[in-house]
Order: C-alpha cells, then structure tokens, then sequence
C-alpha cells in the first residue's frame, strides 16, 4: 500500500472502557473478521489478561476502508494498558500517527488514560477524542465531553461518540480516522529502518516480531540486523496480519507487519530496537531504544521445597515471552530455596506470581518487594541493594532511594484524604488542577518504596475506590534510611529484613514482633524475639517456654490414636525451619509475610 494510503493509530483507554469490545466491533464493520467466526476479544489473547482485565501485549491488526471510493489501510496497534509497562507503551505509540483517546461516557478519565494521553502527545500523536458506551442509560457525554475537551484542547461538540458495544457511531470513527490522521512519513529510497515496538512468543513459531517500517523495505529474502547488538537473523517468514497472519513479499515505508527469525527468546528481538538490512544497511538506529529496568524485587519461594526445580523451569518459560523478567537463585534460612526476582512494577510481580501459580500449578510464597538502593559507605565503596539481607554492614555515609512522579486523579471530596496518605508516605506535593468542578488532578513526588509497598490498597480504601493512580520513575533521592532486622533468639531471620525509614523502623519492629509472637508456637525454651537496626534492639517481644508433649492429649488407651498423632507430628517436622535452635513451622514465616 502507498504510504498516502496507510493510516496507523492506536486506542489509549483506561482498564473496562471498552478498548477491546472498539476493537472488535471495527475488525467486524471492516469485515476482516466475519460475524459468526468473530471470537469474544480477538486482541487480548491470554487467558489472565483477560480475566484481569488488563492488556499487556500488544499486536497489530491491519483492516481495510474505504473513503470516498479510495481504498485505505488501517492499522490498529494494541497499547499495554498499565503503568508498569510505560516503556512498552510509549514503542506502541512511537509506531503511530494518531491516537483514539477512549473514555467510558459515564465513568470519565482516569489517571493512567491521563499519563498515556501525555505519552502521545510527547510523541506528536494526533489525538482524537471519544467517548464509549453512549448506550448506557447511565452516560453522560455532555459532562465528559467538556472535560476531555478542555484537555486536549478541542470543542465538546467536535468530541466523537461512539457504542463500541451496538456499532453506532463506530464507521463515523472510521472515516474520521482516514480523514484526519497524518499519512506516515519515511523515505522509500533510505536503507531500511524498522522499530519493533512489540515481540510475543508463540509455541509453534518462536518469537513473532511487530514492526513498523519507517525508512525503505524489508523484503521476505533479506538477512537482518538487530542495531543494539549486531546480531544477524535470516528472515524466515515476514507478512501482515488481519488479524491472523498473512505472510508477504515484503513491507513498506509506513507500513506495520510482523517478521519471524526463527530465535526463542524475545531478548533477541528487544523492543524499541531498529531492525535493518544486513546488505545495505541504515548506518543510524531510530531513536528511543532503551533497555526496561527491573525496578521492584521480590524473593519468590516454594512453599514445597520439592517445587524448587519446577519453579525455575517456570521461570525459564514465562522469560521467553517476557524481557523485563529477570531472577537469580536465592537461599534463605527461613524459607529455602527459591530466586530473587526483578520486576517492572507492583503489577508485573502479580501477574508473574500469579501466571506461575495458575499455569504452572505452584504455590509460592513471596517476600515484601523491595526496590533497588544505592548506599555509599563511608570508605567511599558503592553498593547497589535489591536485597535488604545483603545489605552492607559498617559504616554508611549516604542512601539513594528512586523516587516517582505520581498524578492521582480524584472526586473533590477526597483531596484531604489523599493528601494525608501521601503526607504519611513521604510525599511532596507537586501541583494541583481542577479536570472539572468535581475531579482534581494531584501530582506528588512519593518514594518507590512507599507505593511498592501498600499505597494502592490504602488509597482505593480511603476513596471508596474512587481514585486512580499513575506513577513513573523518575531518578533518585538521598534518605534517612535504616535496615532492620528480626531475630530470633540472637538469630537473624532473613526473610523480615527490611530497609526502612529511620522514623517508621520502630514501628515495623514492633509490628513484626508482634506478629511473630503470635505466630511461632511455643518451644522447651523461652524464645526472645527482637527487631534491630545494626546492633541496637528497638523492640522486644517474648515467647514464654512450654512442654510440648502431643502424647498428652490422648488419654492413655487408643493406641492407633496415638500412633497417628505421632506421624503427623513427624510430617510437620518436615516444614519445620530451624533458625539456631528454634524450630518453627514454615507456614508461621508464611503467615507473617502474606498481608493483611
Ligand atoms: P481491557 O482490554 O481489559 O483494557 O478492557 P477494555 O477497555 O478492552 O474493556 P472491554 O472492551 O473488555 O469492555 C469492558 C466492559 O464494558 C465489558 O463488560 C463490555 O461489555 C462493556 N462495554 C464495552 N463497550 C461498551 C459499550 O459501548 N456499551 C456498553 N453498554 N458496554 C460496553
């Protein structure tokens, strides 16, 4: 297709607005998909994205319209919906020219719709305004329209209005797309240059890789080049899908398609990479290229030790499809073995944790998450922890913790509510503005650490679900930290290691005293359980001593009573952990980690 032809674009929309139920209805009006095979949500294909709601891998659809008698091609390109995927977002938007900015009728825009909006217009995506769901009794599209009028800066009256669910307005949306978006730019002649703005893993066919062709082509016999790595890949199979795979000759400037090399694992096909041609090659990647960063760490454990081999081979899979999965085998005294486990994001560790609960079938346990520090220790030595166990002893000259630029969007009545959490979290107060008469937009400067750790829980509760939350890293800050440790008679406790806030460390000890005591059973001898920062105690909690004899409360006779008794007590010995001479029950260190 020439590039006057193509028009790429892409749905910004926040979570149940109704992106997919849009996608599907224009995939049916341009009849690449016909009505009787159409299947329920052809773009969110996992099982858990689904289920969750959520988007997390993005394809492309091409779909065919006509303008005015003119044959046009349109390409849908699926963003990841959430914030820890912004990286992967802002590739998806880099491979269009325009965005539908989708907002439920009755519901408005939400933080994260608001931080992708930026993203685009970061990007110099043309953007166009829609509202959803005209249908429902409950819409409101002259309130709304207002709104997202006054944010993109066009009239309520020019603002579309759609039902992705009964097809009214949806080949007005169609037609205005052709109209409206800029045609692709990108030199013919150039040496080809083509980003990957996505790469999925497929059983059958290895690694499928998205691509937007910007400069020259890419033809079905050309040898490849990956610019971050130089590594070379003979294409094996290159087309466009609509939506299921049509293999072609080729693909051109402007144009979105996927390409298969035959590698196994999406590391070598990276996101935001330029793809060229090994003959003829572009001398200059395309800019925007950058490596995603594991920002949160968690200890993930078998809570079966026998599950460890599983658990890796698990791993092992879930990283074909997933490059910002990383993992390192870790040992701990109270909960085995298991691996350290970077994550982009609060969401990233759900969604592996629980993809390896479900798919897998295996039951974990995982540490509080954490996020990576930087300490400078007074003899001038740098180290960089994602562990609170590893980190360093003597002495400390300074911490850097990373910080985030957080918008909560919020109803007018719970600003002091959220001012609160936020003050209570350690955050800054940025700036404030009204979206409407009733909807504050909250901009705050917040440790990773504080929103790693409960915000989100504590903010839906203080709003009644009301707020939404968007956050994105954005460098670091020296702080007054301190770890604190657990130990158990004299015995550190690896697992409740926490590096926290100099103010709140009294606080988490005596809360993980506490809970501890009511948690390990009671042994021969008095355990004392302590929580320390270095050597100094700041809190102290006691585990009174007790006989522990089972045989006792049997009374006398039954022998096959008592027999049982026995070997349930030896089964349990075998989740018994030993911290110095303290034997305690894995599910109590279980128990004290799950939240509450
Ligand atoms: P993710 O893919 O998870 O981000 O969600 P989504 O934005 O794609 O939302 P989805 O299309 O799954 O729609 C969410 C809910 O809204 C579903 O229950 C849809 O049936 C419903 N819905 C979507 N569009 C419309 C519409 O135009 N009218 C009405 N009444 N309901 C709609």
């Amino acid at each position: 297709t020439p590039q006057e032809r193509i028009r790429n674009f892409c749905i910004i929309a926040h979570i149940d607005h109704g992106k997919s139920t849009l996608a599907d209805r224009m995939l049916q009006i341009t009849g690449v998909v016909d009505d009787r095979s159409m299947r329920a949500q052809y773009l969110d294909r996992m099982d858990i994205e689904r289920e969750r709601g959520i988007t997390v891998k993005s394809q492309a659809v091409r779909m065919p319209w006509q303008v005015d008698g003119t044959n046009y091609a349109l390409n849908m390109i699926d963003t990841p919906g959430h914030v820890d995927f912004t990286y992967e977002v802002s590739r998806s938007l880099a491979a269009c020219e325009g965005a539908i900015l989708l907002v439920d009728a009755a519901q408005g825009i939400e933080a994260q719709t608001l931080a992708n909006l930026y993203l685009a217009m970061e990007n110099d995506l043309t953007i166009i305004p829609v509202l959803n769901k005209i249908d429902l009794p409950g819409a409101d599209p002259e309130k709304y329209a207002a709104e997202i009028g006054q944010l993109v800066g066009v009239d309520p009256e020019d603002v579309l209005r759609v039902s992705g669910k009964t097809g009214q307005g949806v080949p007005e949306l169609l037609d205005h797309l052709v109209r409206t978006l800029p045609q692709p730019l990108g030199d013919p002649d150039a040496p080809c240059r083509a980003m990957i703005f996505d790469s999925v893993y497929d059983t059958y066919r290895g690694v499928v890789t998205y691509i937007r062709v910007v400069d020259g082509y890419l033809r079905s016999r050309d040898r490849i080049d990956m610019m971050s790595t130089g590594a070379h890949h003979e294409l094996l199979e290159i087309g466009v899908s609509s939506p299921e795979p049509h293999a072609t000759n080729g693909v051109g400037p402007g144009e979105v398609g996927y390409l298969i090399t035959g590698v196994k694992d999406v590391r070598q096909s990276k996101v935001g990479d330029t793809i060229t041609t090994s003959v003829r090659g572009a001398t200059e990647p395309l800019a925007g290229y950058s490596d995603p960063k594991p920002m949160v760490f968690a200890g993930l454990f078998p809570i079966d030790g026998s599950d460890y081999p599983n658990l890796r081979d698990a791993l092992d899979k879930l990283k074909l499809n997933d490059a910002a999965l990383n993992y390192e085998p870790e040992t701990s005294t109270a909960l085995g073995f298991g691996f350290r486990v970077g994550f982009l994001g609060l969401l990233h560790l759900e969604i592996i944790r629980e993809r390896l609960e479900r798919e897998f079938d295996l039951d974990l346990i995982s540490t509080a998450p954490s996020v990576v520090y930087q300490v400078r220790m007074e003899d001038g030595t740098q180290v960089e922890v994602m562990n609170p166990s590893d980190f360093p002893t003597g002495k400390v000259a300074e911490i850097h913790e990373p910080i985030t630029k957080a918008t909560i969007l919020v109803p007018a009545e719970f600003i002091g509510a959220v001012m609160e959490l936020c003050q209570s979290k350690r955050g800054t107060l940025g700036g404030m503005d009204y979206l409407s008469e009733d909807r504050v937009e909250l901009r705050y400067t917040l440790p990773l650490a504080e929103i790693v750790f409960d915000f989100f829980d504590q903010l839906k509760s203080r709003t009644k679900g009301y707020a939404s939350l968007d956050y994105d890293v954005s460098g670091s800050q020296t702080a007054d930290l301190v770890k604190v440790d657990m130990l158990l008679q004299g015995e550190p406790v690896d697992a409740f290691s926490a590096i926290v806030h100099r103010d709140k460390a009294y606080h988490y000890g005596v809360e993980m005293a506490g809970k501890l005591k009511n948690l390990i059973p009671r042994q021969q001898f008095e355990v004392p359980i302590q929580a320390a920062i270095g050597a100094r105690i700041i809190a102290r909690e006691n585990i009174r001593a007790m006989r522990k004899d089972v045989l006792s409360k049997c009374y006398g006779g039954d022998i096959s009573r008592k027999r049982k008794l026995l070997e349930k007590q030896k089964e349990g010995k075998k989740r018994m952990k030993n911290i110095g001479s303290v034997e305690v029950p894995q599910e109590a260190f279980i128990a004290a980690l799950s939240s509450d």
